[in-house]
């Protein structure tokens, strides 16, 4: 259920509504790990309702028939009658060693409020209290959420460093660093962190 090509691009990449930003995107992580045991004592008609996928076959239940609670239906959100999507990219891992299993879910959105409000009907329930039944086998232990800026954005962040803007006073020479290691380099734009050398004049 992932959207694939021009969908997908309308999912994630940000436009005009943040012109500023057009191109960039939003990724939400969070690794989540599953009480597997628990998970296998239920019988698999209940695993069936909570994700809304019949297990052997993989099909999707018909819609009328879901559990309200299903985790494709308190994912599904729409505005104005179109559906929200989402490009997930999920990882399932596991450390036999350790018997830790999980899901690493991997979000990315042209806003992180479609996400948000995903988490929202997953952990508060929509309405309250009809929360995600797979929150009873799975708890999250990391969670950030990251812009991802376009290369055009970068590459213009990085002419802007490097020069200053008409109308700018070029900016003060910095003082002496305290380590030599990391003053910066003769206005290459780098930041002078690359090299542990030493340069001529402060040997
Ligand atoms: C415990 C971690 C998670 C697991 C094991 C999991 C598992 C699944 C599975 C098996 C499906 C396929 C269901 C289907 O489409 O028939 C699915 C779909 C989906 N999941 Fe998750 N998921 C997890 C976390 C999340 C989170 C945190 C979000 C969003 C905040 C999310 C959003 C979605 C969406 C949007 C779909 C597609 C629903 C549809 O269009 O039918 N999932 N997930």
């Amino acid at each position: 259920e992932n959207p694939v090509e021009q969908a997908a691009v309308d999912a994630t990449l940000i436009g005009g509504e943040d012109a500023a930003f057009a191109g960039g995107s939003y990724v939400i992580v969070q690794k989540y790990l599953h009480d597997l045991a628990g998970w296998n004592r239920l019988p698999v008609e209940m695993q069936e309702k909570i994700i809304g996928r019949a297990k052997l076959s993989d099909i999707e239940q018909e819609d009328a028939l879901k559990a309200p609670y299903a985790h494709n239906v308190l994912t599904s959100i729409e505005e104005n009658g179109e559906a929200l999507e989402i490009l997930r990219d999920n990882m399932p891992f596991g450390d036999a060693g350790k018997g830790e299993f999980g899901t690493y879910f991997i979000g990315y959105a042209r806003s992180p409020r479609r996400i948000e409000q995903m988490l929202e009907n997953m952990f508060v329930g929509r309405p309250p209290g009809n929360y995600d039944r797979l929150l009873d086998f799975s708890r999250a232990v990391t969670g950030s959420l990251f812009f991802v800026p376009s290369a055009t954005f970068l590459d213009d962040v990085a002419a802007d460093a490097g020069a200053p803007a008409a109308g700018e006073a070029a900016p003060p020479e910095p003082e002496a660093a305290a380590s030599p290691g990391l003053r910066p380099s003769g206005g290459d734009g780098s930041l002078g962190i690359g090299s542990l050398k030493r340069k001529a004049d402060h040997e």
